[in-house]
């Protein structure tokens, strides 16, 4: 069991082993005492993992109820919000009460919103149980429901008070979902080390799981205590999230978040080398790790289809937009360019 400390508004723990679940109710007593829990999952993880969550907490004297909601990318839309926060009104949860969010990324990021608007903040704990929600979404405080206009643009920012990942919730995780996972890990590799990379690059065997999860952590961890409102290089978490929400914007959801993001790493890194930014060639490097890690790297859509849907993201102000582009591995740019510019390079 490893324990990552993140120092941001708050200060909170990311408990990484594997039966760190079962930390879940004495934990909670301390940072919630006498707080009633809302456990908060959806239709895929909830009959597999909630029940002996909730039962724990029951037998430790803690009260509890639970929302679940369909899983999957479009049930993060506010009207989804709004149901949980109808049923947390509906079964009279107060400010002093706490969600946990049992679930991948989609449940942190609507739970996590959800806790900062009811009664304008209650507390909130952290379940991932993919490999993407561990190493990535679960950490960091970034919330957010996906409008039609674009992902994720109705958020706050909101730190949770704790967070568990249980590697055991991985055994059930489907390879695809895991492998979604492994893009986001292999993103960590290039913006910020290149052993992890390296470490990581033809796929991360079961024993080294622990380890692989807490590098990338504190990789995050970093990144936050230094920007944690994304002023500047918390950017850098964003390499190959440009394209990325915009392919899965242009899919409809049909494209994960996580093939997503490896194709728009490798397109960015690509662009990168064309246009001299790129110190090494490094495109053929990630493709290759991707791709040996179950991930495709080739994207249906053109450039030319993905642009305008890449000028409504959040790394876009005024007429300019910011760019993560590798200059190798383990080290990346964050570039601000005009947006005619950015279309130039599209284009080519
Ligand atoms: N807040 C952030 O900083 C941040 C960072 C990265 C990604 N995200 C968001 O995270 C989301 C993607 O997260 P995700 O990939 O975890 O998606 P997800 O939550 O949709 O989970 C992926 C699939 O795995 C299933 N699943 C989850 N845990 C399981 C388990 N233990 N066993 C069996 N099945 C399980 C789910 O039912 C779902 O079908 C996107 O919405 C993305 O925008 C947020």
């Amino acid at each position: 069991m490893k324990t990552v400390t993140v120092h941001a508004s708050n200060t909170y723990d990311v408990v990484i082993g594997g039966g760190v679940s079962a930390l879940l109710p004495a934990r909670l007593k301390t940072l919630y005492p006498g707080g009633r829990v809302c456990f908060v999952s959806e239709d895929r993880v909830a009959p597999l993992h909630l029940s002996a969550l909730e039962t724990a907490a029951k037998t430790a004297g803690i009260d509890t109820a639970h929302y679940i909601f369909p899983h999957g990318e479009r049930s993060k839309n506010p009207a989804v919000l709004l149901s949980l926060l109808e049923f947390l009104a509906q079964e009279h949860f107060t400010r002093k009460d706490v969600l946990v969010a049992l679930g991948g990324g989609v449940t942190g990021d609507l739970t996590g919103l959800a806790s900062a608007l009811f009664m304008r903040g209650m507390g909130l704990v952290q379940m991932p149980t993919t490999l993407l929600s561990m190493v990535d979404s679960s950490v960091g405080g970034k919330t957010a429901v996906n409008l039609d206009g674009g992902k994720n643009l109705c958020g706050v920012f909101r730190q949770p008070a704790l967070v568990l990942c249980d590697l055991g919730y991985l055994k059930t995780l489907a390879p695809e979902d895991f492998a979604d996972g492994m893009a986001e890990v292999v993103k960590y590799g290039v913006i910020a080390d290149a052993a992890l990379f390296d470490r990581v690059k033809d796929g991360v065997a079961p024993d080294d799981l622990e380890d692989v999860v807490t590098r990338c952590v504190e990789i995050k961890r970093d990144v936050v205590a230094a920007d944690e409102f994304d002023t500047g290089k918390r950017a850098l978490l964003n390499f190959g999230h440009t394209l990325a929400h915009a392919i899965e914007t242009k899919s409809n959801y049909q494209i994960s978040h996580g093939r997503a993001v490896a194709m728009g790493m490798v397109r960015i890194a690509r662009i990168a080398e064309a246009f001299g930014y790129a110190n090494e060639p490094c495109a053929g490097r990630i493709a290759a790790a991707l791709e040996a890690n179950a991930l495709p790297t080739a994207c249906p859509y053109e450039n030319k289809a993905l642009f305008p849907l890449t000028t409504g993201d959040k790394k876009c102000a005024g007429n300019s937009i910011a760019l993560v582009l590798p200059s190798k591995i383990g080290d990346c740019l964050i570039e601000r360019m005009p947006i005619s510019r950015w279309k130039e390079l599209l284009s080519a």
